[in-house]
């Protein structure tokens, strides 16, 4: 009997959701929260053993990223599921890397990312790669599909991350967002190009904030924002924050708030019963 791990990253999108769909480019950063995969060999068919993730589409999950037969597989994580923070991604990437180890092989960022495409299909039908580009690398990443992902160098910055409490789904949200095309293909070329004025200069924090505050409400005109995101992203901005956006599919999920000072945002957050909590980006790769 022998054991082995792999682990992936949570990330968040500062900027370019859904557009990254349709070949624009998109900006995300990994957070300090991931999800870990233990696989221990045993002689009978591949089998979950204890998961902190309970969904449907795990088992089918774990017939594309596993042989049939031969482990055990644990899940820990501590990403909340279905709230935009790539908890999908993460598990893809820690399977995957689980497995790696378990076969002796190399875990390259080339075969992660070819052979987590048809992991994060099973959740979310036509995946970006964003999500488990971002898991395996950490750090921040300007992502576009079919190229190579680039990781920026991006000085930290503060966030506030605020739950909705209702999760989205990823792949429902997508689907909506390609049935209203070819009529909101300008909103979309505007979220991509919120991405292109802001990627030379991520240090000028409050164009980014107003530039979050903008992708917002384009995201709300493109349908996959909910009431209350648009009040958390409100309390946030109420709060001091630079700006701020719904992270994700929308759908439900959280709002991201860029922050000078967390404080008052977690307050607010705090008195409303809204969770929520505060962290540095960029995370770099979990282990
Ligand atoms: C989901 O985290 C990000 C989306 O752009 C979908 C994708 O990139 O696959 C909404």
């Amino acid at each position: 009997m022998s054991r082995h791990v792999g682990a992936g990253t949570g990330k968040v999108i500062l900027l370019g959701e859904h557009a990254v769909v349709y070949g624009h480019r998109a900006l995300a950063a990994g957070v300090s929260l991931g999800t870990r995969v233990a696989l221990t060999t045993h002689g009978g068919p591949t089998t979950l053993g204890d998961s902190a993730i309970r969904d449907p589409r795990l088992e089918r999950a774990l017939a594309v990223a596993l042989p049939a037969w031969g482990y055990r597989v644990d899940i820990e994580t501590d990403l909340p599921v279905g709230c935009g923070m790539g908890s999908s991604a993460a598990l893809a990437i820690a399977l995957l890397r689980a497995r790696a180890d378990a076969e002796g092989r190399s875990a390259d960022f080339d075969w992660l990312h070819r052979e987590g495409f048809a992991i994060e299909a099973v959740f979310h039908g036509t995946p970006s790669g964003l999500d488990h580009a971002v898991a395996a690398l950490g750090g921040a990443v300007l992502y576009r599909r079919d190229e190579a992902p680039q990781t920026v160098a991006m000085s930290p910055v503060h966030v506030v991350v605020l739950d909705s409490g209702t999760a989205g789904d990823t792949g429902a949200m997508v689907a909506g967002v390609r049935s209203r095309r070819p009529g909101n293909e300008a909103l979309l070329q505007r979220l991509g190009q919120l991405v292109e004025e802001r990627v030379s200069d991520l240090g000028d924090r409050p164009a980014l904030g107003a530039a979050m505050d903008e992708a917002h409400a384009v995201l709300g005109e493109l349908g996959v924002s909910t009431p209350a995101l648009d009040e958390l992203a409100l309390l946030a901005r109420q709060r001091g924050a630079l700006g701020a956006k719904l992270s994700g599919a929308g759908g439900g999920g959280i709002v991201l708030a860029l922050v000078e000072d967390p404080t008052p945002v977690l307050r607010g957050a705090r008195r409303r019963g809204i969770r929520a909590f505060s962290c540095t980006l960029p995370a770099s790769e979990a282990s």
